[in-house]
């Protein structure tokens, strides 16, 4: 019998110190695959010590490369790379083993790969993934319980994606880093994640260019080498803690993660009252007063959608109405109804408010959030559902004025290091309990 563990949290007044920001989970990943490329292993540094982590590397032994996890190194030795089928029990766990299939292709011409999954934010189809591959020159089927692929050879092409997805952009430059000749991708993803996943295939010998426009120009080249490479701090665990400090009225500094990944944060933050103290080697945030906003989510520039949980939080003890447009994940607000049931006075539309119309304009999706401030909340018992509305409920937790008991710790472990060490540092009171 699988035993749901849990934390019992106990408020206990402002969250306050330091934290020492990990490595991204969402370049650690990334970077262990496109290790897959290279004729020579890979070491990766200051990896994030979470459950994403783990899973990518069992998928990567159950083809059969070599793959060492210890503290915050990753080696990974893909040179027995000898299966092209990733194992059907890897179903569903994340979203890396779609990236697989252009590597694969390269290394043994024939691939299967099961259903992606990840967090229940939208429906989260892999369209333009597939639209790609295709247009690289993979044959491609679909079947119920994964994908297909044949390739002898994947050669360049010019593509564009209808709208800048991470994942799509991540499967192009992965497979057409070692495909014949030159492909063009319009419309790309420029998120800091994409970015570093870039570099990392330059440092392994691609062919790269970053042009304007959202617009990557690689050249295939014929063989790439592994690397090793410190991955970059993780900007969206920077944020939730400097907003547990925030949003417990107590002051948090994070280090580990440089100004230039939290640009957007900053500012909206700022714009709501908050004041920064930003050094080269951390930063800090505090407020005594802060006053509602409306915020869109959108991509790299804009204002990411996975700072929106805990942005929601702080919105409930914000006096007045702030207002949340979410316009990258079509139903990631579900989460709010636990707050709700912890006190937080939302209410949800499908219109696109405060703002532009965006493209669930004409569904019926509910990703407009209409917050009312300052509501006391108090503990509850919750069920966490994905990664990033685990940690608000922790943050909501923090601010109850009674205890929480959050079930699916798993959740929270699967995208944020140590978290609990992490928490208890700030002076969270948390029991593990199942
Ligand atoms: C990545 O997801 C991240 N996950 C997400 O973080 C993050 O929220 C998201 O990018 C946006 O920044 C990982 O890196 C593992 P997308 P991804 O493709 O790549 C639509 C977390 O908690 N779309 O940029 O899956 C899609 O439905 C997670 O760490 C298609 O329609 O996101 C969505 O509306 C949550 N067809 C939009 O594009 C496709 O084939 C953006 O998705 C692909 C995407």
């Amino acid at each position: 019998m699988k035993v749901t563990r849990a934390w019992a949290i106990e408020p206990n007044g402002p969250l306050s110190g330091e934290i020492e920001v990990a490595g991204s989970k969402n370049v650690v990943t990334k970077l262990m695959v496109a290790a897959l490329l290279g004729d020579s292993p890979t070491w990766l540094l200051n990896a994030p010590r979470v459950g994403d982590v783990e899973i990518t590397a069992d998928i990567l032994r159950a083809i059969g490369a070599g793959v060492a996890v210890e503290g915050t190194s990753v080696a990974i030795d893909p040179v027995q790379l000898s299966d092209g089928r990733v194992p059907v029990r890897y179903s569903g766990l994340n979203r890396i083993p779609i990236l697989m299939i252009g590597p694969l292709l390269h290394r043994l011409g024939e691939v299967f790969v099961p259903l992606v999954g990840g967090d229940a934010i939208g429906t989260r189809p892999i369209d333009y993934h597939l639209d790609a591959l295709r247009q690289l020159g993979a044959e491609i089927s679909v079947t119920d319980e994964g994908i297909e692929a044949k390739a002898s050879q994947l050669h360049g092409a010019r593509i564009r994606l209808p709208f800048p997805s991470v994942g799509a952009t991540e499967t192009v430059l992965l497979a057409a880093s070692m495909a014949e000749g030159r492909t063009v991708l319009e419309g790309a993803a420029i998120e800091p994640e994409v970015v570093e996943l870039a570099l990392f295939l330059q440092r392994m010998g691609a062919g790269i260019e970053l042009q304007p426009d959202r617009r990557f120009v690689i050249e295939g080249k014929s063989r790439l080498s592994g690397s090793r490479q410190r991955i970059g701090g993780d900007r969206i665990e920077a944020f939730s803690y400097l907003i547990a400090g925030l949003v417990t009225g107590g002051e948090v500094r994070v280090t580990g993660c440089t100004q230039d990944r939290l640009v957007t944060a900053i500012s909206t933050l700022r714009r709501m009252g908050a004041s920064f103290v930003i050094e080269d080697d951390g930063i800090t945030v505090r407020a005594s007063d802060l006053r509602p906003i409306a915020v869109h989510t959108s991509p790299h520039p804009g204002f990411m959608t996975d700072w929106q949980p805990p942005l929601a939080v702080l919105f409930t003890q914000i006096a007045g109405m702030s207002l949340i447009h979410e316009t990258v994940f079509e139903d990631r607000l579900g989460y709010v109804e636990a707050l709700k049931v912890m006190g937080a006075e939302i209410e949800l539309y499908d219109q696109c408010l405060g703002g532009e119309a965006c493209r669930f304009h004409e569904h019926e999706w509910l990703h407009s959030a209409v917050v009312h401030g300052k509501t006391s909340l108090v503990g509850a018992e919750i069920h966490m559902p994905d990664i990033r509305a685990a940690f608000a409920y922790v943050l909501a937790a923090a601010t109850a004025s009674s205890p929480s008991v959050l079930s699916g710790v798993d959740q929270l472990e699967r995208g944020y290091d140590d978290v609990a060490t992490k928490f208890r540092s700030l002076g969270l009171v948390i029991d593990e309990v199942s």
